[in-house]
């Protein structure tokens, strides 16, 4: 693959029409995220984070400008976004404020469901997904159901299951913010070690300023644009 980054976000806009006038969400934002690097997304509440989260991941379309992936323009004002469904399985991993876990699931079972439905036998889904639990320390909880477990634990379920189809692009969305500090740390020192060691790019919403020593380097949002440190 050529030298392009994994996120190429290039004068992004998503305005919304509503009773009070045109409310932009997110106004002209650029950014480009490498492999390996890892950064963080601060700013106000409103401020646009999220809607720019949903662009880039391919969950909505922009009102103007266009989402590239690895040098491939994958989303602009008039994409299909069914038809993006297979690009944001197989090369976008996702982690909310909250796990989502499928309640009726084990934590391996959860893990391992991403990966069948990306065609991988089950038997195999399943080896991989306690393979991966293990390397985010919950081995010993794999057949646990969610209600089993601590919200940190259930959220590092939520990061794995994220990672199981080895996203090259990891964006996360105020994934620490139900947990207590220590939780948080850990979960934030988890997506500083995936940019490390496995290359992924990661994006990650926060409002938690002790975090800001692990990113390679952080952008502030206000008013639905990027604004310079
Ligand atoms: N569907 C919508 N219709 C109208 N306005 C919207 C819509 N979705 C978002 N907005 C507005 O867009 C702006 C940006 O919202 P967004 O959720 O991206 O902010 P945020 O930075 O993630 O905030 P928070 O830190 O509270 O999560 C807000 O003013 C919000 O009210
Ligand atoms: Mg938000």
């Amino acid at each position: 693959m050529s030298g392009a980054p994994v996120l190429s976000v290039r004068e992004l806009s998503r305005h919304y029409a509503t009773g009070g006038g045109m409310v932009r969400a997110l106004d002209g934002v650029s950014l480009d995220v490498a492999a390996g690097e890892l950064v963080g997304v601060f700013g106000p509440s409103g401020s646009g984070k999220s809607t720019f989260l949903m662009l880039a991941g391919l969950l909505e379309n922009p009102t103007s400008g266009e989402v590239w992936l690895a040098g491939e323009r994958v989303s602009h004002a008039g994409a299909d976004l069914d038809a993006l469904r297979e690009t944001r399985r197989k090369r976008i991993g996702f982690v909310f404020q909250k796990a989502n876990l499928i309640p009726f699931l084990s934590a391996v079972e959860n893990v391992a469901l991403s990966l069948e439905l990306a065609d991988v036998a089950p038997a195999d889904a399943r080896a991989h997904g306690r393979r991966l639990l293990a390397t985010l320390d919950l081995a010993h909880r794999a057949d646990n159901l969610p209600a089993k477990l601590s919200g940190g634990e259930q959220q590092r379920v939520a990061v794995a299951r994220a990672l199981a189809n080895a996203p090259p692009l990891i964006l996360a969305d105020e994934p620490t913010a139900a947990l207590d500090s220590v939780r948080g740390r850990q979960v934030m020192e988890i997506f500083r070690r995936i940019a490390g060691t496995r290359g992924a790019a990661v994006l990650v919403i926060t409002h938690d300023p002790r975090s800001t020593d692990l990113f390679d380097r952080i952008v502030h949002f206000e008013d639905g644009r990027m604004v310079p440190d």
